[in-house]
């Protein structure tokens, strides 16, 4: 058995309503090292000895982690109007992205998310496609470099600098490829940043001048510049450098809100930021997962240069992004690769009024999270579940939803606007690199995976690259 399976009744036979369980933990801070120390193991040993709900604390907070898919699915779907994303994490995103489509709720996230829901339309992902083919075809340059000399490439920089220049081509029409230097040194240090101020109990105040909360400023700063800049070359008239192709900002500079205003200078910042925070790492992520696993993985990595060598696939043929279909094994490695590294790996919602969900009592104030990264590697829902096979998203079968316990992109509402733009981008991205390259491990092991606000390797990973074809 490949696919997924149901697991037990989550119900518990006992009523009336209870409080949840809980693993072992401190009187005073609760859990709190525990999950500092190591959130992923933490997460998924307090499932496994908890079950369905596990009750946490992390100082005074209550957090319950929900890990069956029917229990979820009330959670993030059914009852989304209870389970609010007004919660001490959006909070903290907030002191990056400001109020937008990543914090806000109700009627406020309702027009931002129309607002920007037409770039992500299938007609116009097919030619943000074809510019994403360009970007990459452009970017193969340096792996040529690369194989031609035997140096030494770092996968996770990689896979950042071609994300990046993905998403300020179709997201933003911006070139930002000689700005990728100050977006690399900055969004790390805010994302550690809020992070740590999520996972710890109690956090200074962000005006005392410590190096943390300093290097935090600047970094916010450097990407404000950027972001700035993006948004004035934006307005101005299109010439040669930047194509007249409907994209993301041009969308915001046109969208009006109830009363006809345009968007504010601070609003319109606002967007671009959350889209740089919410599209670009999580696709590097995944991208850098899945050709370490690959790597990692002789026979799958043959599959996928068989099919590639069969389609012909060549990112400067005009029809490549009609191939992109045929491409069964190279999405069903992607499918595979987010099971096991979903890089949004946790997501947290706010009780609003007291709840009993399967049988136990949330109180009203206390928070949920969901883990697709501890649900994804549930040992009696998943056969094998720590193994890489791509087959278990096998084509022809039903696609595995939140139901089968998979859901690498949320569910309900907030669901990933950006899904299908970042599941083409990283099709595209592998496509193109593997058909004209092979890439080795020189550790020759996968990295450990590190959770903070998104799963990350926690190394860097060195590659070497080869030549496979012209
Ligand atoms: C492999 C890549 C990606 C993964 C795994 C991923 C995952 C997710 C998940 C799990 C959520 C829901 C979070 C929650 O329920 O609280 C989410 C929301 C979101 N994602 Fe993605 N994402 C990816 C790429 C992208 C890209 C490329 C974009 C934009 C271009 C994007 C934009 C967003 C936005 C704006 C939201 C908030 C949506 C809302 O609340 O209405 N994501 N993403």
């Amino acid at each position: 058995m490949t696919r997924g399976t149901q697991a037990d009744d989550p119900h518990p036979a006992a009523s009336p309503v209870r409080r949840a369980p809980s693993p072992p933990g401190s009187p005073v801070v609760g859990h709190a090292r525990a999950f500092q120390r190591d959130p992923l193991g933490f997460l998924q040993a307090a499932a496994q000895a908890c079950g369905p709900v596990a009750r946490l604390k992390l100082g005074p907070m209550t957090y319950h982690l929900v890990s069956d898919p029917a229990l979820i699915a009330e959670v993030l779907q059914v009852r989304a109007s209870n389970y609010l994303r007004d919660t001490r994490s959006s909070r903290r995103v907030r002191m990056v992205t400001g109020e937008s489509l990543l914090t806000s709720e109700g009627t406020a996230w309702r027009h931002q998310r129309q607002a920007v829901q037409p770039i992500f339309h299938h007609r116009n992902l097919l030619d943000l496609g074809r510019t994403m083919l360009n970007v990459v075809d452009e970017a193969c340059a340096g792996w040529e470099r690369a194989a031609a000399s035997g140096a030494t490439l770092d996968l996770v920089t990689e896979m950042s600098r071609l994300s990046f220049a993905v998403a300020g081509r179709c997201l933003f029409g911006a070139d930002l490829r000689d700005r990728a230097n100050a977006v690399e040194g900055a969004l790390p240090v805010l994302l550690e940043e809020l992070f740590r101020r999520t996972s710890h109990v109690a956090n200074l105040p962000q005006w005392l001048p410590l190096p943390r909360h300093l290097a935090f400023r600047r970094s916010l700063a450097a990407i404000h510049r950027v972001v700035a800049e993006v948004i004035d070359e934006h307005r101005l008239p299109v010439t040669g450098s930047r194509s007249a192709a409907v994209d993301l900002l041009g969308l915001l500079m046109k969208a009006r809100s109830e009363t006809g205003a345009p968007l504010s200078d601070e609003d319109l910042r606002n967007h671009v930021v959350t889209f740089l925070l919410a599209g670009h790492e999580t696709t590097a992520n995944a991208l850098t997962w899945a050709f370490a696993l690959l790597a990692m993985a002789p026979q799958e990595l043959e599959h996928v240069h068989t099919e590639l060598d069969r389609v012909a696939f060549d990112a400067r043929e005009s029809g490549a992004i009609e191939c992109l279909p045929q491409l069964e094994h190279v999405g069903a490695v992607l499918q595979e690769t987010l099971r096991l590294y979903p890089s949004i790996w946790i997501a947290e919602r706010r009780v609003v009024e007291v709840d009993d969900l399967g049988g136990w009592r949330l109180p009203a104030g206390s928070a949920v999270v969901v883990s697709p990264y501890v649900v994804h590697r549930q040992p009696g829902r998943w056969d094998q579940p720590e193994v890489f096979r791509p087959a278990r998203f096998r084509n022809g079968e039903p696609p595995l939803l939140l139901r089968d316990g998979y859901f690498p992109f949320g569910a309900g509402p907030h669901t990933c606007i950006g899904q299908h733009f970042a599941l083409m981008e990283a099709k595209i991205i592998l496509a193109t690199l593997l058909s004209r390259f092979r890439v080795t491990l020189l550790n020759g092991a996968l990295p450990a995976p590190l959770g903070g606000i998104t799963l990350r390797p926690s190394t860097a990973v060195p590659i070497r690259v080869e030549r496979r074809r012209l």
